[in-house]
Parts: structure tokens; sequence; C-alpha cells
């Protein structure tokens, strides 16, 4: 039976153009950096509205979290209405559903101005458990759905052919193909006079109006205005990111199954949680689309698990025969569950960030686009600055915090007293361990051709102890989520500079 390739379905059904990189010195009103919907939808506004743009990305535009998300467009984040109404209040509560309902309406706007197919549909959302202990959960989320107006159901049953004590159902909300979406923001951009680099990542930033973003490898962009919509923020220090945002990894896998797909989106709250919804491949057949199976980045063993526990999951389930499609995500997650976006911090006026989505980031990186746009227009919140990244998360959220913060000096200590236990000579190929060389670890990974690649494990952003991802092949970092190639560059921050190579 065929588990399918290690790719997105949204990575391989899309087709970007290929942006140069640049590696000059140049000037641009509003430097956005990274290429994911946060940051195509925020340079695609503000193009728009007649501002001189130059966005930049480290890799490829699209293929960071963007290509492998859900795409669930959807107010129903997990269970959170309850929490925030009893966290902060009614008011907040309701700006964030409807902040949520406008980007759907937003991408169904823009599908229509851009002349553009992005394969949106709508469907009813539904969070479920088959936990008893967890019933009462979903039945305040109801109560939070009924004060705030939020149509929908508390039921039963769900379409699916699952156990399920209880489910609460969201109404009119919508699933699609993000990067169809980003694709053609991404062509109005450079049609109107923006600028999009790929292959160019920031190092750092020289702050000041103008502000200067350094880049790696020599130029940079001069900028009244940089957003920083790298999903972890690359500049991280200022505002404290590093402490503030919890990680964690998920998978997908997708195939098709001999049942019709009875429509909705789907997501549980048991453990492991798992997550459902529907696309079409390119021949018009349904594509199970079945996730979860998160853990925290960096933590385990054998990351291919997750991948085998989802197909066993399907097939017992569902009865999906072959997969077709294998990929996964990285999340990270505010201290009080609200996004991040906003000014960098309350005294820097032209630095904006936008980041912790949690699992939401179709329209968490929406929202982000309007309110930057909104506050580099005219400075104000529309949002009421309910996301501002300056807010007081801490007493909230010092749970969160003080574990992140455990997690680091575990890591920075524990993680270099790790154990080794193979030779280079002894691994196989494709397989990756850590030895001892001059007392320090290092990390080879002997590839398909049997070259052996040797690297400093000691994350480059603070210093963490970097984990082989088998399922990525990745040096995976647990404290804050970096992630670095076989070889040791790096895929995504918050760090910016490779792993050291080692002879
Ligand atoms: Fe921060 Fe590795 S130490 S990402």
């Amino acid at each position: 039976m065929s588990t399918g390739k290690h790719e997105s379905y949204w990575i391989e059904t899309s087709s970007f153009p290929n942006y140069e990189k640049l590696q000059e010195d140049t000037e641009t009103e509003v430097c956005v950096v990274g290429g994911g919907i946060a940051g195509i939808t925020t340079a695609y506004l503000l193009t728009k509205k007649g501002y001189k743009v130059t966005l930049i990305e480290a890799l490829k535009l699209g293929h960071g979290t963007t290509g492998y998300t859900t795409a669930k467009l959807t107010a129903q984040h997990d269970l959170i209405y309850d929490q925030l109404i009893s966290k902060f209040g009614e008011e907040t509560a309701r700006i964030h559903f409807e902040a949520a309902m406008e980007t759907i309406d937003f991408v169904r706007e823009t599908e229509k101005d851009l002349q553009a197919d992005f394969q949106i549909s709508q469907e009813p959302a539904y969070v479920f458990t088959d936990e008893k202990k967890n019933v009462r959960q979903i039945e305040k989320e109801w109560q939070a759905y009924e004060k705030l107006g939020i149509p929908g159901a508390l039921v039963d049953e769900i379409a699916l052919p699952l156990s399920v004590q209880k489910a609460v159902r969201m109404d009119n909300q919508a699933q699609f193909h993000p990067l169809l979406f980003l694709q053609a923001m991404a062509e109005y951009i450079s049609s109107h006079g923006g600028h999009i680099y790929e292959d160019t990542r920031a190092e750092t930033i020289e702050e000041g109006e103008p502000a200067t973003v350094k880049l790696k490898g020599g130029g940079s962009v001069t900028t009244k205005h940089v957003v920083i919509a790298t999903h972890f923020p690359f500049y991280d220090f200022k505002g404290g990111y590093f402490a503030r945002l919890d990680i964690a990894r998920s998978y997908i896998v997708a195939g098709k199954s001999p049942h019709t797909y009875p429509g909705g989106m789907y997501i549980s709250i048991d453990s492991p949680s798992r997550s459902v919804r529907s696309a079409k491949d390119k021949s018009g057949n349904t594509l199970w689309l079945v996730g979860g199976d998160g853990h925290r980045t960096g933590k385990g063993n054998n990351m291919k698990e997750h991948y085998s526990n989802l197909r066993n999951w399907g097939r017992s389930e569902f009865d999906i025969g072959e997969f077709d499609y294998n990929w996964s995500a990285e999340d990270f997650m505010s201290l009080d569950s609200l996004f991040y976006i906003g000014r960098i911090t309350k005294r820097t006026q032209n630095l904006y960030v936008a980041t912790a989505f949690r699992k939401w980031g179709m329209s968490g990186g929406i929202t982000a686009a309007k309110e930057i746009t909104s506050l580099i227009e005219n400075g104000k919140s529309i949002y009421n600055d309910i996301y501002d990244p300056a807010r007081q998360d801490g007493i909230k959220g010092i749970g969160t915090l003080a574990k992140n913060m455990v997690e680091v000096s575990k890591e920075l200590v524990s993680g270099k007293l790790e154990k080794t236990e193979k030779t280079s000579e002894e691994l196989s190929r494709g397989e990756a361990g850590k030895i001892r060389q001059n007392g320090k670890l290092v990390g080879i990974y002997k590839d398909n051709d049997g070259t052996v690649h040797k690297v400093d494990t000691t994350c480059t952003h603070m210093g963490c102890e970097v984990h082989w991802n088998n399922a990525e092949t990745t040096w995976d970092c647990p404290c804050h989520g970096s992630r670095f190639r076989a070889s040791g560059e790096v895929i995504e921050g918050p760090a910016v500079k490779d792993l050291k190579k080692v002879d």
C-alpha cells in the first residue's frame, strides 16, 4: 500500500514564478520580511494603497508554514471563545470572532478582484470530543457561542463515521487552496510596482527612521517601515518573543477513501488530536486530509511515527487505502492565546510583527495584514488593539512563560550531556546521529549518496542543542523552533545563521 510522497498537496499544485535574490542595497517605503500568508497579504494591501513595497523571502514564496497548513479558513480556533470571555471579556471575544469572519469575506473578494480561483468552499466547522472528561469544555464553548451570537449548534453526532460524545458546530466557515491565493496576490504586487525577492534572508535590522534591513551575504533594504512576517520573528530579542512563544509541530496525511466525504471541517480536543477536511486532487477526486499528532518541536525520537499514526487512523476510521501526500508544519502560540500583531514594542514606531497564529494562520495571517496596513496607513488599530504585542500578557500566561524558560534551561544544560550511539561508519544511508569530537557533540548525517554531513549541533539562536528529525531530515531546536537542513543551513528561525559545519 502506498504511503505517498513526502510533499504538501498545496505546494505540488501551485506554481509560483522564481523571483531573483537581492544582493544589493535598495530603498523602499515598506519592507515586508516573509513570503507567507501574512507577508504577502500585507504587501498586497499596501501595494493596492499605493505604497512602494519590497518583499523579501528567505526561501521560496509560500514554502514556509503557509504551504504546509490544513488551510481551514475559520473563526473556530479550537476551543477559544469561552476562554477569551473569561480572560478578557465579551468584547474582545467578539472582536476576535468578527476579525476571523472578515477574513473569509476578504478571500472571496480578492478572488473576485483578481479574477482567480482559490477553490473556496463554504463548510461548517466542528470541534468534537469522544472523551467524557472533555464534554464540559465543549458545552461551555457552546455557551460562549450563544453569548456572542455565533451561528452553530451543540450536537451529539457529526457527519464523519466517528464515535463522538459531543461537538460544537460553527456555521458558514470555509476552506480553500492557500497557495493559489498567495500566487495571485504576488502576481498583483509584481505587476503594480512592488518588488519581490526570494532566497534573500534578513539577518538583522538597524533601527531608526529610516530603518535598514541587513541581508545575509550582503545587501540591505533601507525603508520607512519594516513588517516582520517570518512566522517566528527573526528579530526576536526586542520584545522578548523568544520567551513568549510556545512551539509545536503537527502532521498531515492525505489520501482517497471509498466513502463519499460528507462535507465539513473537524478537529478533536482529545489526545492525540485529530483534524479532518477534504480537498480535490488534480483529477477531481476527493482527498481526505487527516491531521494531528502534534508535539513540541524537537521532542521525541522517531518523528516518522507521527505520519504512520495518522495513516493508521485514516485507514481504520475512513478506509483510506492509498495515501498520496505527507507533510508537517510548525505552529507558535502566544502566552494568552491571542495573536501578536502590531508594533514590535510600544516605543518602536516603524517595526511591526505578526506571529502566534496557533494553528490558525489563515485567518491570523490575513487579520495581521489588515491590522498592520491600518497601523502603517493611519497609526490606528482596527481591532481595538486586542492583538497589540505590547499588551500585558505576562500574568495571564505566566504558566507558559515559566514552562518555556524551564525548557530552554534544561536544553542548554542537559542537551550537551546527550549520549552518542553510533560512529559515522556505523550509520546507514539516510540515517543521522551524534558523535563526540574533541569533547563536543557533532551531528552527522549520511545522505542517500553516502556523503557524510557534520555540523555543530549548537543552535545559532541561543545555544540550545538541536535534535534530529528523521521524518523531515532536519535538525530541529526544541527551545524556540529553529530548523536547519541536514547540512546545517537554516530553514526557519528565529535563528538566522547556519549551524557551523565541522570537518
Ligand atoms: Fe532558540 Fe534554538 S536556541 S531556536
